[in-house]
């Protein structure tokens, strides 16, 4: 089920102690005075826990060999005091570790969104959204868990185990070698478990992930799943994916608590042999009751920070399968980085120009070949051929979703690939086939065209792209929330509001990618009026569906596997009877006959 991709770079990239030692240095270094801080008041908490055993056999040997009910009294007194001051340490190094934990996971969601930006249409195709957010979500959080495991290791469980073995070498230094009785054979059991837990933590997150994924494709493609009725379809993947991570959960709470009984096996040995030595000093060597006391109380306080310690390198481990999840991401190059440094495009009169470009998305199967053709400023050039033959891929060049790979494009005789990304695209308003509306008012949608237009520019736009009177009619007019994607609008109505958040950019070059998707005779001629409006005195190069946009254009070009094969004007083209007259009869004709009003009007 795990791609060999995703395994490769989980299992090992780096050793775990290298990653541990980035983490502190890019996590924990800009951070150091607080846990400065932290760290002290831990080491004060394990003081106080340390003295607390020492007091408990003090108060014992007061109460049975030196009968002072005074000083027991004092003594009491000085651990209820001690107590309230750890509790008060506690209390502020762990506030001081979540609130450094809040701010990494923040740094992290940050780092992750930037460079995701830095990102070309490549790197998002390859990949599922799903699986960012999961990335996001689950690596973000394990970077802060893995930071607080190691600091609290070696501040508390690590400073208190120190303070209490002190204490019990001090009482019985014969005594405190027992202990390490345990130790060995744990420490052998838990190395075997680490490889285990770390395939499982990975199966854990890839499950997480494929949930999201089928989740999300089911709401996103709702009315699919409904209409082709994918529900069984869609539930069985679904209690699949859960089912993976059911199962690989409880795989991780067997595996990670497997070393348990073995670990509660040998302290409850060595505590017995305590016992039996103990009684044997007091009774036999006449050694005093308290010191007996405080060595057992040590000893059981030391348990658990014992038992802590020792899961460490398990804990940790898990941990890093999902901080080695986000790095993954954060440290990938950026794809598209920034080319701010380069001069900014300058425009004058929008003349677009191929020369001589090619382009393939995938080495060996070009998509462009050769193309050459010259965009007229303020005119429109329509883009017409078979599907497949690269028209769109030619919108995607000149916005520079990808780099040609031979030849220039040149717009009023600047290459763009010598100018900055941003000014290129500040200059290009793009409306695209499938128009995307953010999850917000239409009002909002329309002023991302251009950030900071007034009320009276959207309104403007509005009304040129054909949209002011249906939102008026909304009852909340523009402050009309849009569902995601915007749903709950028609398709119409999404296109014209594309094509105002287009007018308010005011872009010298258009691009427009006419949907596919044929709208009924009314709508139809909404559209059109409103294209009319953004085209206007513009520089437009469109892909044409619609034989009415054909007709309207300066020029027309015929894009086929990748090559210009006729250009000319809509009848021109017709009477010289070449490629273009036989795509008309195969595509168009029918749209002159079934709407022949709207074909010959204009
Ligand atoms: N991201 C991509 N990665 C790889 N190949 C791609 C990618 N996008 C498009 N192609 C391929 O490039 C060729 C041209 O695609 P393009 O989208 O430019 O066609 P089109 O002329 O716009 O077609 P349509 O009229 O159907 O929209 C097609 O063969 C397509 O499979
Ligand atoms: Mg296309």
């Amino acid at each position: 089920m795990l791609t060999s991709r995703l395994k490769s770079s989980l299992i090992d990239p780096t050793s775990s102690t290298g990653l541990i030692w980035r983490l502190l240095s890019e996590y924990a270094a800009t951070r150091w005075h607080r846990y400065a801080i932290a760290f002290a008041l831990m080491a004060f908490a394990a003081g106080a826990t340390a003295l607390t055993a020492y007091l408990a056999g003090d108060v014992i040997n007061k109460a049975y060999v030196s009968r002072d009910f005074h000083a027991v009294i004092q003594t009491s007194l000085i651990l209820m005091l001690v107590f309230t001051l750890r509790g008060a340490a506690t209390y502020g190094h762990s506030v001081i570790l979540a609130r450094i934990g809040t701010s990494i996971v923040a740094e992290n969601q940050r780092r992750l969104f930037d460079r995701l930006q830095q990102q070309n249409l490549t790197y998002f195709s390859e990949r599922h959204s799903t699986e960012l957010i999961a990335r996001l979500t689950s690596g973000a959080a394990a970077v802060n868990q893995t930071l607080s495991l190691v600091i609290t290791a070696i501040g508390r469980d690590l400073l208190t185990l120190m303070a209490l073995t002190a204490v019990m070498f001090v009482q019985d230094p014969i005594m405190s070698l027992v202990v390490f009785v345990i130790v060995p054979p744990v420490l052998f059991v838990l190395r075997k478990l680490v490889k285990r837990i770390k395939l499982v933590a990975m199966t854990q997150w890839h499950g997480g992930a494929q949930t999201l994924e089928t989740l999300q494709e089911t709401i996103q493609g709702i009315r699919l799943v409904k209409s082709f009725t994918l529900e069984d379809k869609m539930r069985e993947r679904f209690h699949a994916n859960v089912a993976s991570v059911q199962g690989a959960s409880n795989k991780m709470a067997r595996v990670s608590n497997r070393s348990a009984p073995l670990i509660e096996t040998l302290a409850g040995l060595a505590i017995a042999c305590l016992m039996v030595y103990a009684g044997h000093r007091v009774i036999n060597t006449g050694a005093s009751p308290g010191e007996f006391f405080s060595f057992i109380t040590a000893f059981l306080l030391a348990y658990e920070p014992a038992k802590r310690l020792a899961r460490l390198n398990l804990d940790l481990n898990v941990a890093l399968v999902n901080v080695r999840v986000l790095l993954d991401v954060i440290d990938s190059p950026p794809t598209e980085p920034s080319d701010e440094d380069r001069p900014p495009l300058k425009v004058t009169t929008a003349r677009l120009e191929f020369r001589d470009v090619s382009f393939s998305y995938r080495p060996g199967e070009p998509t462009i070949r050769n193309m050459s053709f010259v965009a007229e400023p303020g005119r429109m050039t329509a883009l017409v051929g078979p599907s497949g033959g690269g028209k769109s891929t030619v919108l995607n060049l000149i916005l520079r979703f990808y780099e040609v790979g031979g030849g220039v494009i040149a717009i009023d005789n600047q290459d763009i690939a010598s100018v900055s990304r941003r000014s290129l695209r500040s200059q290009v308003s793009y409306v695209s086939q499938d128009v995307f509306l953010f999850r917000t008012t239409i009002r909002e949608n329309i002023a991302f065209g251009r950030p900071g237009a007034t009320d009276a520019e959207i309104v403007a736009a509005a009304r040129a792209a054909q949209a002011h009177d249906f939102i008026s009619g909304f009852p909340k007019g523009y402050d009309t929330m849009v569902g995601e994607r915007g749903l709950g609008l028609s398709g119409g109505e999404r296109q014209r509001i594309a094509i105002a958040r287009a007018l308010v950019k005011n872009a010298p070059l258009i691009l427009l990618d006419e949907a596919t998707a044929s709208l009924d005779s009314e709508s139809e001629h909404y559209v059109q009026k409103a294209v009319a409006e953004l085209c206007k005195g513009r520089t437009t190069l469109v892909i044409a569906h619609r034989l009415s946009t054909i007709m309207h254009a300066d020029n027309i070009l015929v894009i086929e596997a990748g090559e210009v094969t006729d250009s000319g004007r809509h009848d021109e083209l017709l009477r010289k009877a070449g490629r273009y007259a036989l795509f008309y009869r195969l595509q168009l004709q029918h749209q002159q006959e079934r709407e022949p009003i709207t074909a010959s009007g204009g």
